[in-house]
C-alpha cells in the first residue's frame, strides 16, 4: 500500500521552500501527499525556533495531532527543520507522541528513515551539512498560486547575531550553484509564473565560483525580462553598491528591500553583534533613496534587548522617523537557550516595559505606514495581479513593484497579468485602487 503524508509550515519563508523541497523528495520515492492530516499515514510540522512562542505552539499542535494516533495506530508523527535540529532528543522526552526528528539538511534521507521507524524504534538525524544546498531537487509548490515562487539561493547563516538561534538550526552558509537556480527559474517561467523571491537567511552574501549576489540578480534579471524579481533577507552589513545599481538599473528588479535594523542605538547593536553601525546603516538607506527615489524600505525591530535603556528605546524611535520604513515586523526580545546573547548578558528589561515599547513602536510604524500610503493616492502603479481579495468578492489584489497591496474591482480574468491601477484611497495596511481611471 502507498503511504501518504502531511505537511504543516511554521517559520520563515525558508521553510516554505524547504516544506516543497520535503514534498518533492517523498513523492519521488512513491509517497502521496495530503492535505488533510486526517487522511495521513505520515505528519510532519516542519517547524521553527526563532522565538519561544514559536515551539510552544508546534508543542501544542504535536499534542492535538498524537490524537489521532488513537484511530489510526500505524500513523508516524515527526518535528522536522529548525525546532528539531534546537532541541533534539528533548523533544522525545517531553513529547512521547513523537517518532521522528530531522534537522533541515537530512531531507534527502526521510525516504530511508520512514522505513525504519517501527512502534519501538523512534527515529533522529540532526546532522548539519556545509554542502547540502537541494540544487538538483525542484520543489514541489503544492500550495503556491501558480504566480508567485520563492527559489531558494543559499542555506545557513554565519552571522551569530546575539540573540538568534538560526546559526544553529540551520547550519554554516552556503550557496546554491548557480546554473542550477538559472534551471529552476527557467522552468518556472516555462509553468507561467511571473514574480520570484530569491531567498536566503542572508541573501547577499550569496557567492558561488566567481558570482556573488549581484552578479546573479542582475543575470536572471537580464535573462528573464519578463519576470518580477524580489529577495530577501538582506543583512544592512552586506547590501553593496553593485545591488543598489542592480536594482537601479533593472527594472524588473522590484524597488523595495527588506533591511531589518534591529535597533536604533549603536550600543545596542554591538551588543547583538551586527557589525554595522547607526550611520552605517543610514548611510545604506541614504544611497537606496538616491539611486532608487521610489523605493520602499522594511525592516524588522527587536525592542527590550538585554540592557536597552528608555535611550535607546528613543533612538529607535527616532530612526524609524528617518526612514520612514513603509512595513516593519516587530518583536519583543526572547531569550532563545544557548545563544551568545543568553550566555553574555541578562534579560534585563522587564516584560513590562517590553511591551510598552513595542507598543510605542507599533503604533508610531502604523501611522508612518499611513503617511506614506497617502502620499501614493492619484499615482499609477503597475501590479501584479495574485487573486481574489479576501474581503470582496467582486475585488482582486496584488502588489506593486515597491511590495506594496493594492485591492481593486476586477476578476479573475487577470489573474498573473501587471495591470495598471491608480490609487484612490488606502489604509495604514493597503491601498485601494481603481483600473478604468482617464490615462
Ligand atoms: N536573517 C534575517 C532574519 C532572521 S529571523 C535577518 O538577519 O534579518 C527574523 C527576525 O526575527 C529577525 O530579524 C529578528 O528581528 C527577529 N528575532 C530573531 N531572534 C529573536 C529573538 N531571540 N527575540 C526576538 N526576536 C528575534
Ligand atoms: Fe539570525 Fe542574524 Fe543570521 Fe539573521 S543574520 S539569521 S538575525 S544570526
Ligand atoms: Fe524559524 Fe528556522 Fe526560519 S528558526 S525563522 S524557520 S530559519
Amino acid at each position: 500500500m502507498m503511504k501518504t503524508f502531511y505537511i504543516e509550515t511554521y517559520g520563515c519563508q525558508m521553510n516554505v521552500v524547504d516544506s516543497e523541497i520535503v514534498a518533492s523528495i517523498l513523492i519521488r520515492n512513491g509517497l502521496i501527499q495530503t492535505y488533510n492530516p486526517q487522511d495521513a499515514d505520515i505528519i510532519l510540522l516542519n517547524t521553527c525556533s526563532i522565538r519561544e512562542n514559536a515551539e510552544m505552539r508546534i508543542k501544542s499542535r504535536i499534542k492535538q495531532l498524537g490524537s489521532f494516533k488513537k484511530t489510526n495506530p500505524n500513523l508516524r508523527l515527526g518535528i522536522i527543520g529548525c525546532m528539531a535540529e534546537n532541541l533534539k532528543e528533548k523533544l522525545f522526552v517531553e513529547l512521547p507522541q513523537l517518532d521522528l526528528l530531522a534537522g533541515p539538511d537530512v531531507y534527502r534521507l526521510l525516504p530511508e528513515i520512514l522505513k525504519q521507524i517501527n512502534d519501538e524504534n523512534k527515529i533522529i538525524n540532526t546532522t548539519l551539512s556545509k554542502e547540502e544546498t537541494y540544487a538538483d531537487v525542484l520543489p514541489f509548490r503544492y500550495d503556491s498560486n501558480g504566480i508567485s515562487a520563492y527559489v531558494s539561493i543559499m542555506r545557513g547563516c554565519d552571522n551569530f547575531c546575539s540573540y538568534c538561534v538560526v546559526p544553529y538550526t540551520r547550519g554554516r552558509e552556503r550557496s546554491r550553484d548557480a546554473s542550477s537556480i538559472i534551471n529552476e527559474v527557467l522552468s518556472l517561467s516555462e509553468n507561467g509564473f511571473k514574480e520570484i523571491t530569491l531567498l536566503g537567511q542572508n541573501v547577499n552574501s550569496y557567492h558561488y565560483r566567481d558570482i556573488d549576489f549581484p552578479a546573479l540578480i542582475s543575470l536572471l534579471a537580464k535573462n528573464f525580462p519578463n519576470l518580477l524579481f524580489r529577495f530577501t533577507t538582506s543583512h544592512p552589513k552586506d547590501l553593496s553598491i553593485e545591488l543598489i545599481e542592480a536594482m537601479a538599473s533593472f527594472p524588473n528588479i522590484a524597488k523595495s528591500i527588506h533591511l531589518p535594523v534591529q535597533s536604533g542605538s549603536n550600543e545596542v547593536l554591538k551588543r547583538m553583534n551586527r557589525k554595522y553601525t547607526r550611520d552605517d546603516y543610514l548611510e545604506k538607506v541614504y544611497l537606496l533613496r538616491r539611486l532608487i527615489p521610489d523605493i520602499t524600505i522594511s525592516t524588522d525591530i527587536i525592542c527590550g534587548f538585554c540592557g536597552e535603556t528608555e535611550e535607546d528605546h528613543l533612538q529607535t524611535i527616532d530612526l524609524m522617523k528617518e526612514v520612514n520604513y513603509f512595513f516593519a515586523f516587530m518583536f519583543k526580545y526572547n531569550e532563545r537557550p544557548n545563544t551568545l546573547a543568553a550566555k553574555k548578558y541578562a534579560d534585563d528589561v522587564t516584560d513590562d516595559i517590553k511591551s510598552r515599547r513595542l507598543k510605542e513602536i507599533i503604533d508610531l510604524q502604523q501611522k508612518i505606514s499611513y503617511m506614506l500610503n497617502k502620499q501614493d493616492i492619484g499615482k499609477i502603479f503597475k501590479v501584479l495581479v495574485e487573486g481574489i481579495s479576501k474581503k470582496n468578492e467582486k475585488e482582486i489584489f496584488g502588489r506593486n513593484s515597491q511590495n506594496k497591496v493594492i485591492v481593486f474591482a476586477g476578476d479573475l480574468t487577470q489573474k498573473g497579468q501587471f495591470v495598471d491601477v491608480e490609487v484612490t484611497n488606502c489604509t495604514s495596511a493597503t491601498l485601494i485602487g481603481r483600473q478604468n481611471f482617464d490615462k
